[in-house]
């Protein structure tokens, strides 16, 4: 697959409908979630075959801790299941794991797991999966000014917003060229507030645990086709 600039570097995925995916099916909204985590590492595989570099998915918001307490629950045993479960492929893959978001509020297990496997792929150079766990836009904006307020070391004067990046919870990543939402959501629901700001947006209205390499390649046709302005003026 070619790249070129016609060809999204880092793509960004809303990974939203796990709940309406099961209700359809007659099943719990837990079944929808697992569904969901299952479908990360074929999404990844159809990415990396695409020739993407980095994915970022939304997996927690931090609003999403509003949630009835099972529900919470199941979704953060989700996480060791999927490091345990994925390692090995990573490692294979060379697929390097990180996280962004709140990642100290998750649950001691979850945070275990998460970190072995952040060590253990940290060489890793083929691709990164991005994992967005207890993320908000604000609170990630909010961390940076609280960073910022505690760096002896932060440039003086007025800061630009160069050095406000540095300050985000993956300043080295890109910003995504392309974001996705499954499930039809107009809307950010607080994701990737500061490197959205020219992402391009494709929404659509499969539910993530049915999202394949099929729809990823619609959204990569639209991206394709369309004019990064930048503000600027151009054909
Ligand atoms: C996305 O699916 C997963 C999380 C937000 C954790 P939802 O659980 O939001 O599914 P819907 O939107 O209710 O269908
Ligand atoms: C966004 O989905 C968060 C994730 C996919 C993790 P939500 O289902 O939480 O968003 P809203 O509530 O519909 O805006
Ligand atoms: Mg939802």
């Amino acid at each position: 697959m070619g790249k070129g600039k016609s060809f999204p570097e880092h793509v960004a995925i809303i990974m939203d409908g796990n709940g309406r995916w099961a209700q359809r099916r007659g099943l719990p909204r837990s079944a929808g979630h697992l569904a969901g985590a299952k479908n990360i590492p074929r999404v990844v595989k159809a990415a990396m075959e695409a020739g993407i570099k980095t994915l970022t998915v939304y997996a927690f918001s931090t609003e999403n801790w509003k949630r009835p307490v099972d529900e919470v629950g199941f979704l953060m045993k989700l996480i060791p299941r999927f490091c345990a479960n994925q390692l090995k492929a990573m490692l294979k893959n060379n697929i390097r794991l990180r996280t962004i978001g709140r990642t100290d509020d998750l649950p001691e297990f979850a945070k275990t797991a998460l970190l072995d496997a952040i060590e253990k792929t940290k060489n890793n150079t083929a691709f990164t999966l991005n994992i967005a766990l207890s993320y908000g836009g604000r609170a990630e904006i909010t961390d940076a000014v609280n960073k910022i307020l505690n760096d002896p070391n932060r440039p003086q004067g007025p800061l630009t917003e160069q050095d406000v990046a540095k300050y985000l919870y993956a300043p080295d990543l890109p910003d995504p060229d392309l974001m996705i939402r499954t499930s039809g959501e107009m809307r950010l629901s607080n994701f990737m507030l500061w490197e959205l700001s020219y992402s391009e947006f494709f929404v659509t209205p499969t539910h993530w645990p049915d999202f394949n390499k099929d729809t990823l390649q619609e959204a990569l046709d639209s991206y394709a086709g369309r004019n990064r302005r930048f503000g600027d003026v151009k054909a």
